[in-house]
């Protein structure tokens, strides 16, 4: 056996180890030493909640600034406790965030002679990865090379300059504005200007390959290959990366001295024309900035995916910062001015991208808070990796706009099972509930089956064949 394989073994069963403590939320509590962990009666029945805030204080350390997107989670611990693995998986969604958004060149490489924020902002490595309105095409047509400029409709053409983004998607599912009836509560969130924030959904080259390999961007391909989806797994014997995916949230800078807190860039924003509601078909430029941030990726340690969300700290006050009245003066996504706002709700309709919506003569903003739901030991270790990422991006420029990121936290399967296997179980995850204020606004909160779980939502998505489509939503694109 050599080392990588012993401690391969290691981390998985280190990652056992644990699971007698979250298991309590899903089955019993059979086999499990760790009895000072197990909730009292009458606690609510929240056990995993109350097993995590039992834990201890997680470490600091293990954060980098290096360009290599880690390929697995790190746990270097012999017997790891659960704070332990909260505290690598954090410092892997650092390590991640950090190289994801490393300098690029000229040419879309990763630029190694400089540091993330070194001249303020910079372009990044995934914003040059392939984006879903390129890969799902109108009839299941194959999509154009790796690095190819974006798919625009007519409207949009002529209009895109090298290094801006196209965007389109209102909410966080692609057909809000058109469709009803949402698979759940559902809305555009719109900023304190009035305007509405875009979605973009983008995929790293392993897992783009392995999509036109597989010819799974069409339905006509999906039903060749009449299988469930196995994406690649990250390695960290051999340093490869799996497959990656990203979903990120911008908002316009109406004005253009709000960018300095942001990474910006300038988008040809889209909006489809519809008959009901009637929407206008528009495409404009716009100076954007980044203000959520999702990453999903697919690894050995973590087959059910490695899920890490982050967000721009202007955007939302926590529900208890309100209680408390400890605000900040403003927000991306709340008004503290605003008595008579009702929070976490989404818009009157109609829902008109090219217009703002007016109610009593007044321009609607969304009222938006963070429901914190973490368990105490997520809300530390998640505070614990933000100050030490915050300190090593400052030390390369203070006025780095990669400061005014933060970690909600990082949701992973502490009962992994095996890469080779397609359609895993959930694998409980810890923490059992995250949400992003700008992704998952109206699904926050701890309620089962119904708040949001980013493993336990996406273990849902399938196909156009109804077959697992491995934790990812956009294969249900294919035409
Ligand atoms: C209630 C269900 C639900 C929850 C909870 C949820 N998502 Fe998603 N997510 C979706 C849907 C639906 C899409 C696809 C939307 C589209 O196609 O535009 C999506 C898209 C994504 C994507 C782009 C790749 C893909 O599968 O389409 C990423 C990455 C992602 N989500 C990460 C997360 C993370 C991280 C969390 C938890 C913090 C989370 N999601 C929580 C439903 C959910």
């Amino acid at each position: 056996m050599n080392a990588h394989e012993d401690s391969s073994r290691h981390r998985r069963a280190a990652l056992f180890a644990v699971v007698c403590v979250l298991g309590a939320g899903t089955g019993g509590l059979t086999g499990c030493k760790q009895a000072e962990r197990v909730p009292t009666p009458g606690s609510g029945g929240d056990a995993v909640t109350e097993a995590l805030d039992a834990g201890s204080a997680p470490d600091a350390g293990g954060i980098t600034l290096s360009p290599t997107i880690p390929p697995d989670v790190d746990v270097p611990q012999g017997n790891p406790t659960l704070a332990d693995l909260q505290h690598d998986f954090d410092a892997y969604s650092w390590n991640t965030f950090i190289a994801m958004n490393w300098p690029v060149g000229a040419d879309g490489g990763v630029d190694t002679s400089q540091k993330p924020g070194q001249h303020g902002d910079n372009p990044t490595v995934w914003e040059g990865w392939m984006p879903s309105t390129s890969i799902f095409l109108p009839g299941g047509a194959p999509p154009p090379a790796w690095g190819a400029p974006p798919i625009l409709p007519p409207i949009c053409q002529g209009k895109l300059q090298p290094g801006e983004k196209f965007l389109t998607q209102v909410g966080k599912t692609p057909g809000l504005l058109s469709e009803s009836v949402q698979p759940f509560d559902t809305g555009p969130l719109i900023d304190q200007q009035g305007n509405y924030t875009r979605f973009e959904i983008l995929v790293n080259k392993v897992m783009f390959d392995q999509i036109v390999a597989q010819q799974l961007y069409s339905k006509a391909g999906q039903q060749r290959f009449n299988a469930p989806a196995n994406f690649k797994c990250g390695n960290a014997s051999t340093g490869e990366q799996g497959a990656i995916m990203v979903k990120a949230a911008w908002k316009p800078l109406e004005n253009p001295a709000d960018a300095a807190r942001f990474h910006t860039a300038t988008a040809l924003v889209y909006t489809p024309a519809s008959e009901n509601p009637r929407i206008q078909e528009s495409c404009t430029k716009q100076r954007v900035g980044l203000v959520g941030f999702h990453v999903g990726h697919k690894t050995q340690g973590a087959p059910q995916w490695i899920w890490s969300t982050f967000e721009h700290v202007d955007n939302v006050p926590t529900e208890e910062q309100v209680r408390a009245g400890t605000l900040e003066a403003s927000y991306n996504y709340y008004d503290p001015a605003c008595k008579d706002c009702v929070v976490n709700k989404t818009p009157p309709r109609p829902w008109d991208p090219n217009k703002k919506i007016i109610v009593n003569g007044k321009v609607f903003k969304s009222q938006i808070v963070r429901v914190d739901v973490r368990p105490q030991l997520m809300k530390d270790s998640a505070r614990i990796h933000n100050e030490e990422a915050r300190a090593l991006l400052a030390a390369v420029n203070p006025a780095s706009v990669w400061t005014n990121y933060e970690l909600i936290s990082t949701q992973w399967p502490t009962q992994p099972g095996d890469c080779a296997t397609a359609e895993l179980q959930d694998g409980s995850p810890a923490p059992q509930f995250l949400a992003n204020s700008t992704l998952e606004t109206y699904i926050q909160g701890k309620v089962p089956n119904v708040s949001s779980s980013c493993i336990r939502c996406h273990n849902n998505a399938a196909m156009t064949t109804a077959k697992s489509s491995d934790f990812t939503y956009l294969l249900e694109r294919a035409q």
